[in-house]
């Protein structure tokens, strides 16, 4: 008998999907046989939205085209139970700096509460991306400045169109 395929979700914002990500979730393909990258409609940390849920689905697509493991989902409810209805016992979350790890922890242990089935796997940043995330981004752009040696080209065309079109 074949062992049923290992799904893991990597959950988050994306707005827009950083190289750090990307680089977790290539690295995740080391021990999941495929990838959901779930797109919250609803952020435990509100935020204001540079890009719609719509486009930051289509940019992780484009991201990923050459990976057929990865695939993008949005979902509205609680993580657990996407995970559940997919299938997914493993989620993944990357790490970058402590403070991370306050606010991963609690995710963590109150996702176990709520369904201790599902294993949320932490993932440490690769040092040479460790100071980027999609929040940076987001202001760094709104201020000018250049965000092309952190993010994928499809999120760099995106960028610069919003750029031209104001
Ligand atoms: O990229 P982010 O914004 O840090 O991701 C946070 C996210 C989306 C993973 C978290 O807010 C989440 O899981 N939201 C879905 C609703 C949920 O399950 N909330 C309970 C978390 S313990």
């Amino acid at each position: 008998m074949t062992n049923p395929p290992r799904v893991a979700v990597f959950p988050g914002s994306f707005d827009p999907i950083t190289l750090g990500h990307e680089d977790v979730i290539r690295r995740a393909l080391s021990f999941a046989d495929r990838v959901i990258v779930a797109v919250a409609h609803r952020s435990t940390q509100s935020k204001h939205a540079l890009f719609p849920i719509s486009e930051r689905l289509e940019m992780i697509e484009e991201v990923f085209s050459d990976e057929p493991r990865v695939v993008a989902a949005e979902f509205e409810g609680l993580l657990v139970d996407f995970a559940r209805a997919r299938g997914a016992r493993l989620v993944i979350r990357g790490l970058r700096t402590v403070t991370d790890f306050e606010y991963e922890l609690q995710m963590a242990q109150m996702n176990r509460a709520l369904h201790p089935e599902i294993e949320t796997i932490f993932l440490a940043a690769d040092a040479s991306l460790g100071f980027v995330s999609s929040s940076l981004v987001r202001e760094i752009f709104g201020l000018g400045g250049s965000v092309e040696d952190f993010v994928a080209p499809p999120v760099r065309s995106r960028l610069r169109e919003m750029e031209r079109t104001g």
